[in-house]
């Protein structure tokens, strides 16, 4: 068997915590002889900023460029908070999606059938929910510039910030909605603000474009605020939703809460493929952030985190069998009402991320 390379980066607050499941999984599937990882880690967020005075290091970010996936945990939090913005935790994360090109952030919500309860919304609106929200994540207001703030003379402050997308960032990210959607149940809803942005008009203008080589995917257009309202209206309507980097940050954690919890949904950032090997970089990780509330405590859900990790091995090393084991081992346990506290209903008995990862692994041996 090949061998792969996976470099983890943990990150700060409940992301260490995670991580350390990620581990014991890995190291199971490896002496199991299901997988053949080597690992290598490193620092990101406001631990690089600690040792190293930066968000992420050059030689970290190397080494996430050579990998052929990187595992991140989440970074950020409050100790962080006065650091020079250029070094503040989030920029290792925006750093190495730019520099790995991983342009297409695939953000699948899916309501296992044990957690239809533990949704804020009633079972009826979630139970058997499966959407794909695919965001657009190395363009538009995270990237554009000028990103400025500026003194006036008037002793007022501005700050800019700037959207911009080019016809080759919209067009990629909607060919990899529209063969997403054909995998799926070809149902492809794009959500932009063209009534106020002229990124919008473009954006809209490029996808119905690209519809037209899929004439066997339905294609609607939807504004974004609309789309949020719908989300937690009607959210089954959805299969895959297409859209820009800053409304697929908001629309992904409210499709989290369709879930049951932010804390389950997973996340895979793709590049394009290598033209000489067809190998496209990789990036996964949880949509949820470093959780500092709860950081320390041993009480966060590594559900997202180790669903993420069965992404990289669907996306990145083609082990469908062994990526559907895990996610079914994730089902499993919850369905034996296992719960950590932020999907426990009632007055359930809540168990620890220890616990909880100790749990899917014993399902995966069983
Ligand atoms: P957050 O996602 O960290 O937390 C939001 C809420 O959800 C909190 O109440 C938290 O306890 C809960 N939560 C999140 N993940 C959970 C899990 N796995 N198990 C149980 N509960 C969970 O968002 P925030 O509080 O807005 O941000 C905190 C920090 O994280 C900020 O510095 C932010 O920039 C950063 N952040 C990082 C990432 C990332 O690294 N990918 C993503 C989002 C936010
Ligand atoms: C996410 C996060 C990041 C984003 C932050 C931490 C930079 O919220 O991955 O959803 O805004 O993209
Ligand atoms: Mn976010």
């Amino acid at each position: 068997m090949a061998t792969h390379s996976l470099f983890l980066l943990p990150g700060d607050g409940i992301g260490t915590e995670i991580m350390l499941e990620v581990e014991k999984l890995i190291k199971w599937t490896n002496s199991e002889q299901l997988t053949d990882f080597s690992t290598d880690a490193g620092l990101a967020g406001g631990s690089a900023y600690d040792k190293y005075q930066v968000a992420i290091t050059d030689e970290d970010t190397e080494k996430a460029k050579a990998a052929d996936a990187v595992i991140f945990g989440a970074v950020g939090g409050p100790k962080w908070d006065d650091v020079p913005y250029e070094h503040r935790p989030e920029a290792a994360l925006l750093r190495l999606r730019k520099e790995m090109a991983v342009f297409a952030n695939l953000r699948p919500a899916i309501c296992y059938p044990a957690l239809a309860d533990a949704s804020s919304l009633k079972r009826e609106l979630v139970e058997g929910l499966d959407i794909l929200i695919v965001r657009e994540l190395t363009g538009g207001v995270y990237f554009g510039e000028p990103k400025t703030i500026t003194d006036l003379e008037n002793g007022q402050k501005r700050a800019v910030d700037t959207q911009v997308y080019e016809t080759y960032e919209i067009d990629r990210i909607a060919r990899v909605a529209f063969d997403l959607a054909r995998t799926r149940n070809n149902k492809v809803h794009s959500a932009d603000k063209k009534n106020v942005m002229k990124s919008g008009v473009l954006w809209d203008e490029v996808v119905k474009g690209v519809g037209k080589d899929y004439a066997d995917v339905e294609l609607h257009h939807i504004l974004a605020d609309n789309a949020a309202m719908q989300l937690v209206r009607n959210p089954k309507q959805f299969d895959v939703m297409v859209t820009d980097n800053l409304f697929g940050d908001i629309l992904s954690d409210v499709a989290a809460m369709l879930t049951g919890s932010l804390g389950m949904l997973p996340s895979a950032s793709l590049g394009s493929p290598d033209p000489a090997t067809g190998k496209r970089k990789a990036f996964y990780e949880p949509v949820h952030g470093s959780a500092p509330d709860i950081a320390g405590k041993g009480i966060a859900n590594p559900i997202a985190m180790i669903a993420s990790v069965a992404m990289a091995l669907r996306y990145s090393f083609g082990m469908i069998e062994l990526a559907t084991k895990i996610e079914n081992a994730i089902s499993a346990v919850l369905s034996d009402g296992l719960r950590t506290g932020d999907i426990a209903q009632d007055n359930r008995k809540t168990v620890g991320t220890e616990e909880m990862g100790a749990a899917i692994l014993a399902k995966l041996k069983a």
